[in-house]
């Protein structure tokens, strides 16, 4: 597929966003990329250190700068840390510079998925379905309105989510 545009994959911590990305590379041929591993890298810290020793403002503004410059590419499959859609500023970069798919599941799901994690330092302390529930809700109305299409996985697997996003890439394309 031409890399005349890039896909953003947004939603709840745990939804599955990098292993549909690695699902969707060898299908498009696109460039991958992990807004978190991102600035893991750069900074040479974990996201539970640079919390710890800047706080979550200071990551958020990492998040956004980092953005900035993915913007300016083609042809990436950006996976997104799942607090990215929070900012208008965020939703705004991503809809001028590619397509937003937002990938939701329901609390228990999410739960199942990061439940023996310890890289989620908002998650850390309140590893609860009824914790992740209010946060989802919380969240709701923001992951609305960044993304354009939405993709509910709970019943799905991370080779159909992929397919299903790459039938409405070529759909928009004109390309199916
Ligand atoms: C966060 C999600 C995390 C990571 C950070 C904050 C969030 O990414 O960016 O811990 O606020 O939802 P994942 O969605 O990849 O877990």
């Amino acid at each position: 597929m031409k890399k005349t545009d890039n896909i953003y994959l947004v939603g709840f911590m745990g939804v599955g966003k990098s292993t549909i990305s690695k699902q969707l590379q060898p299908l498009l041929g696109w460039k991958e990329v992990d807004t978190d591993k991102y600035i893991v890298g750069k900074k040479r810290m974990s996201i539970p250190d640079i919390f710890e020793a800047y706080g979550e403002a200071y990551f958020r503004t990492l998040e956004t700068n980092i953005l900035k410059d993915l913007a300016k590419e083609e042809g990436q499959i950006i996976s997104c840390g799942g607090g990215m859609a929070l900012k208008e500023e965020n939703r705004k970069i991503m809809k001028a510079s590619g397509t937003v798919f937002l990938l939701s599941a329901s609390p228990q799901t999410i739960y199942e998925h990061v439940k023996n994690g310890k890289e989620r330092p908002l998650l850390n302390g309140h590893m609860d379905v009824k914790y992740i529930a209010e946060l989802m809700e919380k969240r709701r109305p923001c992951y609305e309105k960044a993304g354009d299409i939405e993709i509910v996985t709970d019943s799905l697997t991370p080779e159909e989510v992929a397919e299903k996003i790459t039938e409405h890439m070529k759909e928009q394309r004109g390309e199916l």
